[in-house]
């Protein structure tokens, strides 16, 4: 059984089905796209672009690489497999977005636990060429794609599953490129994620966010669960690459950094919530 790169990709132009040729992908009104020397291709147009250097830095996503390889997460991982494995029938062979996959991590587990028992095909989108550059180097079988969930380079009707974890969902998307019955398997902060790092870097709270499982449009709500685990970190390494990580690290004011910064260990609880729809 193997997951191989996924390959029912649309110009980011004209929505045309790509074709991969020696060392790029074309379209048959003349756009090229070359693949890069470590196997991702750039399908972000230039006037999409809202920034020279759009998602996340390079310094984040190499803390990101760093914290997620040393496992801290794999309970999340974990739990997101098992959905996975849960909502496809059969089988089947599958084919699978991670959108806004960062630097691969959940994508790769997913490769390792879904390729044992069926034959799949993936692909990871992010908008941040880091994220998408060290994706690519840590695994090839997943195709890797610079481009953006608002404008996702795949044709219609061809996904089974999309993952967006901590992501940026445009359900609109997700819908055009999913086929029907297909699932998205979303994956948010929920109201205890971090609080103790937050405790420490905010002078106050913001208050929670009420939990919303309204199915996005043309979607129906199948479950939701938390993945709530307490864990330790035992190296000020550790903590500032979660700090990094996150949105927290700029809106953190200089002193809530430098508190984080002294720090030697600290245990954080980890509080997300998997909700997953279906396409009606
Ligand atoms: C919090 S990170 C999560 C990354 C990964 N899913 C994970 O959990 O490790 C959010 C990611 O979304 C990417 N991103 C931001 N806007 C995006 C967009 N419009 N389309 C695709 N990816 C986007 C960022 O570059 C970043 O890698
Ligand atoms: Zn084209």
């Amino acid at each position: 059984m193997t997951i191989s790169p996924f390959a029912a990709l649309a110009c980011p132009l004209d929505g045309s089905p790509l074709v991969h040729g020696e060392r790029s992908w074309y379209c048959e009104n003349g756009h090229n796209f070359d693949v890069a020397r470590q196997g991702y291709v750039h399908l972000l147009p230039v006037q999409k672009k809202r920034s020279l250097d759009p998602g996340d830095s390079k310094e984040m996503v190499a803390a990101r690489q760093r914290f997620l390889n040393a496992g801290y997460y794999e309970r999340i991982s974990d739990a997101v497999n098992l959905a996975v494995g849960a909502v496809l029938q059969g089988n089947e062979p599958a084919s699978f977005l991670d959108a806004g996959c960062g630097e691969g991590y959940y994508a790769r587990r997913l490769a390792d636990a879904l390729g044992q028992s069926r034959d799949g095909t993936g692909i990871g989108v992010d908008i941040s060429k880091w994220a998408v550059l060290a994706a690519a180097k840590q695994d090839k079988r997943f195709s890797w794609v610079v481009g953006s969930n608002a404008n996702l380079p795949v044709l219609p009707d061809e996904l089974d599953c999309i993952l967006c974890l901590f992501g940026f969902p445009v359900y609109g998307e997700f819908h055009r490129v999913l086929k029907p019955g297909g699932h998205v398997l979303q994956l948010d902060a929920g109201p205890e994620h971090l609080r103790e790092l937050r405790e420490i870097i905010y002078p106050e709270l913001k208050p929670e966010r009420p939990d919303n499982d309204d199915a996005p449009d043309g979607f129906r709500f199948v479950s939701s669960e938390n993945v709530r685990y307490s864990l330790p970190l035992n190296s000020q390494e550790a903590i500032a690459d979660l700090l990094a990580m996150t949105p927290h690290l700029y809106r953190a004011s200089a002193e809530g950094r430098e508190k984080a910064a002294a720090l030697q260990s600290l245990t954080v609880t980890v509080d997300a919530v998997l909700r997953i729809f279906e396409k009606a």
